[in-house]
Order: C-alpha cells, then sequence, then structure tokens
C-alpha cells in the first residue's frame, strides 16, 4: 500500500521504517529540514537500537523515502499519518498546533479517497477534530476517514515493540477503513514477515482491538497514567520504607509475586519523565476536570512524581551539609537508558537545583552529547564517568545505563574527594559499595 508518515520523530521513523519493512510503499515527511537531509543520506537523528540498519536496508530497496515536501507525500499515498509532536501547553491541555496544521494540508491536498490515521496521542475528541478541520479546508468532495491508532512504543525498545506489538488499536467508525487498516498491519498481526521469521522476540498472533475513535485515543491515556501511577505509588512506599526502615526491594518483590500486582514498573527511584508519560498524565487530569469527571489519583500521581526527583538533592544535603562549592558528578542526562531523549528528563531538573545551590556540576551520558537547551549552563559535560568523578565529593546515578553498573568502582572512589554515592535508580550493589568504603544511599533502601 502506499502510505505517508507526517513528523518523523521517534514514532514517526519507526512507524514509517516498520510499514516499509513488511512491504508498503512509505514517503516519510517532516517540515525539518535537517532530519529530512540527515535521513537521505542513511544516518538517523535519534539513538534507537538497530533503527539505522532497518533504515538504511528499506531506502536502498526503494520501499522507503523522505521529503520535506508534505503536500507531496499526501498526494501519492492512500495512508496518511500523523505523528506529529503534541507536547504540553502550560495549562497541561496538549498543544495541537502541529496537528492543526497537518489536518489543513491534508485538507488541501486530497485528491482521491484517503485514510487519515493519527498515531500522535492527542486528547479525547481528537478525531473529530481532526475530520472538521479537513473538510473545512477541502475544494474538492473526495471523501476519507479518520482512524485512531495510538502508539504503545518505548523509547529504547522501539523496534521490536513497532514489530512485536502487544496489541494493536484500531478506532474509527468506518468499517471500510478499519478493513484496510486490518490489511495494511496484516503482516504484523499474523507476525508473518521476514524480520519476524529472523527473530527471536517474534509472536504468535498480535491481538486487534477493534473501537471507536473516543476509546480508542483515551486508551492511550489511561495507559501511560496507569503505568505513571504505579511508579508514582511505589516510590510513595519507598519513602516510607527510609522512615519505618523496611527495604523497598525485599516489599516489592514480595508484592509482585502476587500475580494480580506483578513486579513490572514497580521500581522504585527518582521518578518518572520523558515525552510521554509527564504530558500524558496531565493532559488526562485536565480531561477528566474539564468533563467533570474528576483527577484526584492523577493529580496525586503527578504531585508524588514531581517530589520524588528533589529526594535526590535532600540525600545530598544530608551527606554533604552544605552544597555550596562541592563537586556532583551525574551519571545519565537521558530520562532513561538505551534513548538519547532527554525531554523532562529528571536529571536536568536536579542538576539545575544543584546548581542554583551553588555546585560545581559535572556529568556524563553514554549518547546525550549534545547540552540541552533547559539545562543550566554552568554544568560540564564531561567526556567519560572517570572525568566526571574526579575529585568529586558526591555520585549521583540518575539514569540506569549498562554502562554505570560496570564502572570500576574502585578505581572512582580513589579519584573522589569523598566517596559519596546516591544510587537514584537503586541499580548497584549496595553491600558491595559499602564494602569498598562507599557511603551509599539508594531510594528506600
Ligand atoms: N516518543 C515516544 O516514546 C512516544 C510513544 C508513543 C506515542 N508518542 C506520541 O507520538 C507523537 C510524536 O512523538 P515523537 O516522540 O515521535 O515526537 P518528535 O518530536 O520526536 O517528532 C515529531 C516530528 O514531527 C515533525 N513535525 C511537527 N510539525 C510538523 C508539520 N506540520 N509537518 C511535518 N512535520 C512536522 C517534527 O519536526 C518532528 O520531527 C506525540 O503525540 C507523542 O506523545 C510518543
Amino acid at each position: 500500500m502506499k502510505v505517508c508518515v507526517i513528523g518523523t520523530g521517534y514514532v514517526g521513523l519507526v512507524t514509517g521504517v516498520c510499514l516499509a519493512e513488511i512491504g508498503h510503499n512509505v514517503i516519510c515527511v517532516d517540515k525539518d529540514e535537517k532530519k529530512i537531509s540527515l535521513l537521505n543520506i542513511g544516518k538517523v537523528p535519534i539513538y534507537e537500537q538497530g533503527l539505522e540498519e532497518i533504515v538504511r536496508k528499506n531506502r536502498d530497496s526503494g520501499n522507503i523515502s523522505f521529503s520535506r515536501d508534505v503536500g507531496y507525500g499526501i498526494k501519492n499515498s492512500d495512508i496518511i499519518f500523523i505523528s506529529v509532536g503534541t507536547p504540553p501547553l502550560s495549562t497541561g491541555k496538549p498543544d495541537l498546533s502541529s496537528l492543526d496544521e497537518v489536518a489543513k494540508l491534508i485538507g488541501k491536498s486530497i485528491n482521491g479517497y484517503k485514510i487519515v490515521v493519527n498515531k500522535s496521542t492527542v486528547p479525547i475528541g481528537t478525531a473529530k477534530r481532526i475530520k472538521k478541520i479537513i473538510k473545512e479546508n477541502q475544494d474538492n468532495d473526495h471523501s476519507f476517514d479518520i482512524v485512531s491508532n495510538p502508539e504503545f512504543l518505548k523509547e529504547g525498545e522501539a523496534v521490536d515493540d513497532a514489530f512485536f506489538p502487544e496489541r494493536l488499536v484500531i478506532g474509527s467508525e468506518s468499517k471500510k477503513a478499519i478493513d484496510i487498516m486490518k490489511e495494511l498491519y496484516g503482516p504484523i498481526i499474523n507476525q508473518d514477515f521476514d524480520y519476524a521469521r529472523a527473530n527471536s522476540h517474534k509472536k504468535e498472533k498480535v491481538p486487534v482491538l477493534i473501537t471507536d475513535s473516543t476509546s480508542s485515543e483515551l486508551i492511550k491515556y489511561a495507559s501511560n497514567s496507569f503505568l505513571a501511577s504505579k511508579i508514582s505509588f511505589i516510590n510513595e512506599i519507598a519513602n516510607l520504607c527510609e522512615r519505618i526502615g523496611a527495604n523497598i526491594l525485599d516489599v516489592t518483590y514480595g508484592m509482585g509475586l502476587d500475580t494480580r500486582i506483578g513486579t513490572r514498573f514497580m521500581k522504585a527511584g527518582i521518578g518518572w519523565g520523558g515525552s510521554c508519560f509527564p504530558k500524558d498524565v496531565r493532559a488526562l487530569s485536565y480531561t477528566a476536570e474539564e468533563y467533570g469527571a474528576g483527577a484526584n489519583i492523577l493529580n496525586a500521581v503527578i504531585h508524588v512524581n514531581n517530589q520524588q526527583r528533589f529526594k535526590v538533592v535532600q540525600k545530598a544535603m544530608d551527606l554533604l551539609g552544605i552544597i555550596d562549592d562541592k563537586v556532583i558528578a551525574v551519571l545519565g542526562l537521558s530520562f532513561k537508558p538505551n534513548t538519547n531523549d532527554t525531554r523532562e528528563t529528571p536529571s536536568i531538573a536536579i542538576i539545575n537545583k544543584f546548581l542554583e545551590l551553588g555546585a560545581e556540576v559535572r556529568v556524563y551520558d553514554p549518547v546525550v552529547k549534545e547540552y540541552p537547551s533547559d539545562m543550566d549552563k554552568g554544568a560540564v559535560m564531561a567526556s567519560d564517568p572517570y572525568k566526571a568523578s574526579d575529585k568529586a565529593d558526591l555520585l549521583v546515578l540518575v539514569t540506569e545505563w549498562d554502562e554505570f553498573l560496570n564502572l570500576d568502582y574502585g578505581k572512582i572512589k580513589k579519584i573522589m574527594r569523598s566517596p559519596n554515592i546516591i544510587d537514584g535508580r537503586n541499580c548497584l550493589c549496595k553491600k558491595s559499595l559499602t564494602d569498598m568504603g562507599f557511603n551509599y544511599k539508594g531510594i528506600g533502601i
């Protein structure tokens, strides 16, 4: 099928390459000239394991192409995916200006029956909003259908999530569009394509939920909000553990043995960040309040998370006393491992707070090498974790990159001025670090 994907960020690029790999003819378009130029020379603008190789393979075979001309992509495709960003406004409401811009252009460029698939995470009712904007901008009577097809990929595992999803949700009021979507995703649903056959992650079959567009939109927000709630819940229990002398690792293990609870998303730490959870929980809370349904749990989930990252700063004060003039090494900038995404990362909030308190901050991340725009310019980017730790009074692990699990902590202890470690992800071994002579503080242990 002829597919256009508008917006080649984390979601759009992965969606486009996945559809190309299963045999469709895909044009990925983006208004960002730099991204398109990089993609046209086979380079991927984001860090996502395995992505560049599949992009190059499909570009070389002609299954995927990249363009800045959005109108060209729309005119030359039957199915149009929208995967532009929907960042939060200060009220918590998502900014739909990119989406509206794209809908207008679809209206202006429509030249035959099209299926417009919304993959961006959007507020309830957006399918109807897109339909209205397209209609208002049409100067012909070509028909089109709208589909809500939310994306559930996880950054850092995006390629696998796209090829081997746990479910596909297709929300539409049009039977014709639903049937075409099922055909489009046929190889994914049946796990019947070369990449799957050669991969151990292959599933038997992928469940597909067909529903109306409003339920589909809510499934995405409610899923992310539920996952964020699990983390905030366990962080609150971890804070209680610290007060009463319990160990959160044993507590979560004991809880997780109950299969109704499970162990996933039950890891205590400094909380969630990234481009999805913060904005999606805020957006759902906004919608719930807008419709008079109440958002008490959601608001508490946000509140707990906002406080959680600053527990690290409190622990630093407990270890160091006055922070002014202390040297603090921070390991990890991305909001989680295996991605270069620093949107709403707890790391930057923590670094900015340390700088505000007068510390000298050195930060190292295995893949984030560009200075994030919202990080205080006082922080120094170190080229390796040892340079960051040299003569430091405190080492703070913020992102649980594998590299940090395997550092030479004996060497780090020797080069630090004072052997203090805060493990914001409870991913290091407390006993061995304590045996080495570190003052170790985790979260709830
Ligand atoms: N990142 C994730 O893990 C993830 C997972 C699931 C869902 N989502 C949702 O998917 C959507 C996209 O997220 P993302 O992380 O890929 O965003 P992103 O910022 O990485 O990418 C969005 C892209 O859209 C492009 N764009 C914006 N306006 C455009 C326009 N008018 N025409 C053409 N291109 C335009 C931007 O240049 C950018 O490259 C969001 O709604 C997000 O909530 C994201």
